[in-house]
């Protein structure tokens, strides 16, 4: 049977695999476990969503003992292997156990599987807990998010892990989380990013300061207009959040320009469905190149992922190279672009900010697409301070912290 674990480390595995073991997964029944011929129908007699039944694969279920011989006791990896399973495997014995808190199985060689109801309950493909760590992406226009902004201050989030995990939630939700009063000093903004993960290098260094400059390599890097864009599309896997902080906002202009590519990319599907599934499945070619460098990758402009969901705006017409698609093609991909951003530049659409020193925004690079209004460079000072991180450490980092706030 199962050897025991301690209570630490079945929380820890517990929250790293996003159980919602807790209070809602203490209070799930098993009814009866009904076999069928290559799985079983558990019947619940509690049930978090108050589900009747849920059915899980036999072989499902023999590659997902917890014991101690199938799942390493420290690093919590499978050692058995899940192909070399018998496909017809079938359990010798299966019951409700433990008043219906855990379904226990005997395999015809002997082994056996006991697994918490909660646990099953958490990852029954079945009844809609797929994707259970995938949070509920909430897409916004402009009012939506000014009607709830996801602001927080520096004190609280460099001190505080609670308020770090609030930071974290806005930035993994809704994409975009703003900072005020970061002391507005060369590389505060990478003490920051550093309370999250590590930065992500790129062709443009570490850290990076947006300024007028006077041989730029980077249209950022001029007084000019950049209208809203994701950074880095030229790149295999463009950075997953961006951080720009504020130290001086003394010329005119130069407003922000925050735009949810997500809820463009909803609107597109509704609006223009063809033009939507275009650019789907249309790479464009991207390229940057300067003295030292000739970066280039083709991708979609928008990407889902295997389930249909959105996963990837990528936009930035200054860097697209020529287009080159079929030629029947090229009117087309024009005309889906085009619609693309008309929503994208919707005035609804775009939050507008003019960012004051000390503020920081930071936001999902290939989610919301920012910008910034000309400025003049004879009237003040302008001076931004940026750098990257990406989207897999930073919702590490919110995971454990949610393991450690008792979630
Ligand atoms: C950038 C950029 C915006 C700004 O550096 O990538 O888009 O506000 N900057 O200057
Ligand atoms: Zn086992
Ligand atoms: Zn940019």
């Amino acid at each position: 049977m199962a050897e025991q674990r301690s209570i630490g480390a079945e929380r820890v595995e517990a929250a790293a695999e996003g159980a919602p073991e807790g209070a809602a997964g203490e209070s799930v029944r098993i009814a009866a476990a009904a076999p069928a011929a290559d799985h079983v129908a558990l019947h619940w007699a509690a049930h978090p969503r108050g589900l009747a039944a849920s059915r899980f694969h036999f072989v499902w279920l023999r590659a997902n003992c917890r014991c101690a011989e199938c799942l390493h006791p420290h690093t919590w990896e499978r050692t058995i292997d899940s192909y070399a399973l018998d496909p017809a495997i079938r359990p010798a014995e299966i019951a409700a156990a433990e008043e219906g808190r855990a379904l226990a199985l005997r395999w015809p060689d002997g082994h056996e599987t006991r697994l918490a109801a909660g646990w099953l309950a958490a990852r029954d493909y079945d009844g809609g807990a797929r994707r259970a760590d995938m949070r509920a992406v909430r897409s916004w226009d402009a009012a939506a998010l000014l009607a709830d902004p996801p602001e927080h201050r520096w004190e609280a989030v460099t001190t505080g892990d609670a308020d770090l995990r609030l930071m974290l939630t806005d930035l993994r939700e809704r994409g975009l989380a703003i900072v005020r009063g970061v002391p507005p000093q060369d590389g505060e903004v990478e003490r920051v990013a550093r309370r999250i993960a590590f930065l992500r290098e790129t062709n443009f260094g570490v850290g990076f300061r947006v300024e007028n400059k006077p041989d730029p390599n980077n249209v950022a890097y001029t007084a000019l207009e950049l209208k809203a864009h994701t950074d880095l599309p030229n790149r295999e896997s463009p950075p997953g959040i961006q951080f720009l902080h504020c130290h001086r906002a003394d010329a005119a202009g130069g407003e922000s320009l925050l735009v949810d590519g997500f809820r463009a990319a909803e609107r597109l599907r509704d609006e223009a469905p063809e033009a939507f599934a275009r650019l789907t499945r249309t790479a464009l070619p991207f390229r940057f190149v300067d003295a030292d460098w000739d970066i280039r990758w083709r991708a979609p402009t928008i990407r889902l992922d295997a389930d249909g969901d959105f996963e990837e705006v990528r936009y930035h017409d200054a860097l697209t190279a020529p287009l080159d698609v079929p030629f029947e093609e090229m009117g087309p991909l024009y005309d889906a672009l085009r619609r693309f951003t008309a929503i994208l530049r919707e005035p609804q659409m775009e939050l507008r900010l003019k960012l004051q020193p000390g503020d920081l925004i930071a936001f999902q690079n290939r989610r919301v697409l920012h910008g910034r209004g000309a400025f003049d460079p004879n009237a003040g000072l302008r001076k931004l301070e940026g750098c990257y991180v990406d989207c897999d450490d930073a919702w590490s980092r919110l995971r454990v912290l949610e393991r450690s706030a008792g979630g």
